[in-house]
């Protein structure tokens, strides 16, 4: 007798592993399938949940993809990732930062995010801690999760421009902490850490040489000050013996479909992220890693050009949220999302005598009242709070945030 799927599994739930289990799919992913399904409705939805660049990756890096495959660049990689792109990691880490590391030091992965995994995977023991300033990018606990580790989450709240202090890192230190993760600029809130914020946090990671530092800086290059993004590692370079630095292609070059994403370390932890590559996925794909070759070689105009569009999006979606009563808008200086404070709307009853409790709550009436998707600060750590993406047209964010303030204009 056949079984169908669903009943399959009633009857042997073991068959997902406890650590799987402790685990949950992206918000990201889960918030795609509701949209789609609204839209099968035949609603009009505004989408203001994207993490990725709506702009197509610059003709100049396709043709050289479609140059590898002509030139048979169709075989396995090096799975380290190929010499010349990590020569030109290596060119782009040392213009960027003033670090210079030699290739065997450099790894090519499927993206930032198999970079972080990666690591994750390579240095936790069971317990081990990790500190994750909140609110985080919402992969990083469940990423540590999944490796046997444990999150310490450190919050840092929109007073403090929503960057972790020197005092809540020192707090969050135990003996069992092996990790501090950065994110600067910051999915979800656009913090940028200047270089005395890092000056206050460096001096603490100096004290406590048993924590490593992993630095996401994959919206590095989208930053909107005008002064250049400062790295931990400028601040303090002995720390450079103890931190990974974790970027990629994607945000910058808009090439999140390609999937590469690289990091720099130490060669013992390179090589134990490289000794798991070999056994799990291999190299990277062979003509996504000449794309990328030909991103950080080539003209870098794009960048700019996408980051002054990002900026434009920004002053407009900012200028759109702050006018709305009951958010508190906190600047983004980098990354394209803004991260509203709605707590001023908590309490307040829908025009169907519904009471919005949560920020949850928040973003389903905003989505059934409105049309526009957004994600929930509790997905990040930070309850009371939404993000919403201005990776969209300039029409979408003005759309959505008027949307947005007509539905809040109906709370009472
Ligand atoms: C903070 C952060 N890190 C890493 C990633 C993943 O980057 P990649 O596409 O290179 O895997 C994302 C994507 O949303 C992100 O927001």
């Amino acid at each position: 007798m056949s079984m169908t799927n669903a009943a399959a599994l009633a009857t042997s739930p073991s068959i997902v592993s406890e650590r799987i289990q402790r685990i949950k799919l992206s918000p990201s992913v889960a918030v795609r399938t509701i949209i789609a399904q609204l839209r099968e409705q035949g609603r009009r939805i505004i989408d203001l949940t994207i993490g990725e660049p709506d702009f197509s990756t610059p003709e100049h890096i396709c043709a050289a993809a479609t140059a590898a495959m002509a030139r048979g660049e169709t075989k396995y990689p090096a799975s380290q990732g190929t010499p010349a792109l990590r020569k030109a990691v290596a060119a782009r880490m040392q213009a960027d930062w003033g670090v210079s590391y030699p290739v065997g030091q450099i790894i090519v992965s499927t993206g930032a995010k198999q970079v972080i995994y990666n690591a994750l995977a390579a240095t936790l023991n069971e317990g081990d801690e990790v500190i994750i300033p909140a609110p985080f990018w919402v992969s990083y606990p469940d990423m540590v999760v999944v490796n046997g580790g444990t999150p310490v989450i450190a919050n840092a709240t929109p007073e403090q421009g929503y960057k972790l202090t020197p005092e809540a890192l020192e707090r969050a230190i135990t003996p069992r902490t092996k990790w501090l993760m950065m994110n600067s600029p910051s999915n979800p809130t656009g913090a940028l850490y200047t270089r005395e914020d890092l000056e206050g946090l460096c001096a603490v990671l100096l004290r406590n040489p048993h924590v490593w530092l992993m630095t996401d800086d994959i919206y590095a290059r989208l930053n909107f000050t005008g002064s250049p993004t400062v790295h931990p590692i400028q601040v303090a370079p002995a720390l450079a013996a103890r931190t990974l630095l974790v970027n990629g292609v994607s945000k910058a070059y808009a090439m999140t479909g390609w999937r590469i994403g690289f990091g720099a370390g130490p060669e013992p932890l390179i090589q134990a992220m490289a000794v798991l590559q070999s056994q799990s996925t291999s190299g990277a794909s062979s003509i996504s890693q000449a794309a990328a070759l030909e991103a950080l070689t080539g003209p870098q105009d794009c960048v700019q050009q996408f980051a002054a569009t990002f900026r434009e999006r920004r002053d407009v979606a900012v200028r759109l949220m702050a006018g709305i009563d009951g958010l508190k808008v906190v600047v983004p200086e980098g990354a394209f999302y803004v991260f509203p404070d709605c707590n001023g709307l908590m309490g307040k009853t829908t025009p169907t005598g519904e009471v919005l409790r949560t920020d949850t709550d928040l973003t389903n009436y905003l989505l059934r009242e409105a049309g526009v998707a957004l994600i929930d600060g509790t997905a990040y750590g930070a309850p009371g709070t939404f993000r919403l993406s201005f990776a969209a047209s300039m029409d979408a964010i003005a759309q959505g945030c008027e949307g947005i303030r007509a539905a809040c204009a109906k709370l009472i």
